[in-house]
């Protein structure tokens, strides 16, 4: 459970001309939950979306394995098996919940086509509650089941790193600990996961690692319980970080 799947850096990702995230680093072991912690506009998101290759880093590096992701193309870095559960879901909302689905396995290299049938098996065993939802259309889900959906998606890439922004945002204490009890099954299952949360108690419940940025770089890191105890964290509990 030690090995770094995930190495980065001194990254470093700008908006346009503005760095905002100024030269990080961050570990995630194999195996493990790591929680990218941080208040709003912490630089958490954009962060996660450097490393997808969604925006280019304009410095450092960043180690998947044996291969380096930055400057690398979106569309490889999801080959190589990374996922991202983006930011408030993104769930295509016409689209029924089965075809959703079936978009995540597409590009997977067994896939023959995004119909391929292959596999709804996995996200339906850790989400029992969308196989009667299947045929609606995801728009008309609840907030808590668009999350399950979007993990759900997420997974039919059968994914290395599974990456996930702000799952619990918006959701009712009890939706959060469903999605979190799916997290912690998924780690036992074996799954790395990175994870960035506001929800700082959320996220060091479950978490083994844990990083907390304040405006784009590292005010601390160290194990999940070192920052549960330690003063930093405060900070983003009262929503200051
Ligand atoms: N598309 C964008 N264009 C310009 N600035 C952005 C953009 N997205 C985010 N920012 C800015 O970058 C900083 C970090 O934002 P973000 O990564 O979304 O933080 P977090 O996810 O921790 O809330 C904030 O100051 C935010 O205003
Ligand atoms: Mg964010």
């Amino acid at each position: 459970m030690s090995d770094p799947l995930l190495t980065v850096r001194g990254l470093r990702v700008a908006h346009g001309p503005v760095e905002v995230v100024h030269g990080i680093d961050l570990d995630v072991r194999a195996g493990a939950v790591t929680a990218l912690l941080g208040a709003n506009g912490a630089g958490k998101t954009t962060t996660l979306r450097a490393l997808l290759g969604h925006l280019r880093p304009s410095g450092g590096s960043i180690r998947f394995g044996t291969r380096e992701l930055a400057g690398r193309r979106a569309h490889r870095i999801a080959r190589d098996g990374v996922a991202l559960v983006p930011e408030g879901r993104r769930v295509f909302a016409s689209l029924t919940v089965a075809d959703n689905l079936r978009m995540g396995g597409y590009g997977r290299t067994s896939a023959r086509s995004w119909r391929d049938p292959a596999s709804l098996a996995q996200p339906l065993a850790l989400f029992p509650e969308l196989e009667p939802l299947l045929e609606r259309p995801a728009g008309l889900l609840s907030g808590g089941e668009q999350q399950m959906l979007a993990m759900g998606r997420a997974l039919m890439r059968r994914p290395q790193l599974l990456v996930l922004d702000e799952p619990s945002m918006g959701l009712a204490p009890k939706v959060v600990q469903r999605i979190y009890a799916a997290l912690a099954e998924l780690r036992g299952g074996g799954t790395t996961i990175l994870l960035a949360e506001q929800n700082a108690r959320v996220a060091l419940a479950l978490a083994d690692d844990a990083v907390l940025l304040r405006t784009g770089t590292v005010a601390a890191a160290g194990s999940a319980a070192e920052l549960r105890d330690g003063p930093l964290i405060q900070e983003v509990y009262l929503g200051r970080g």
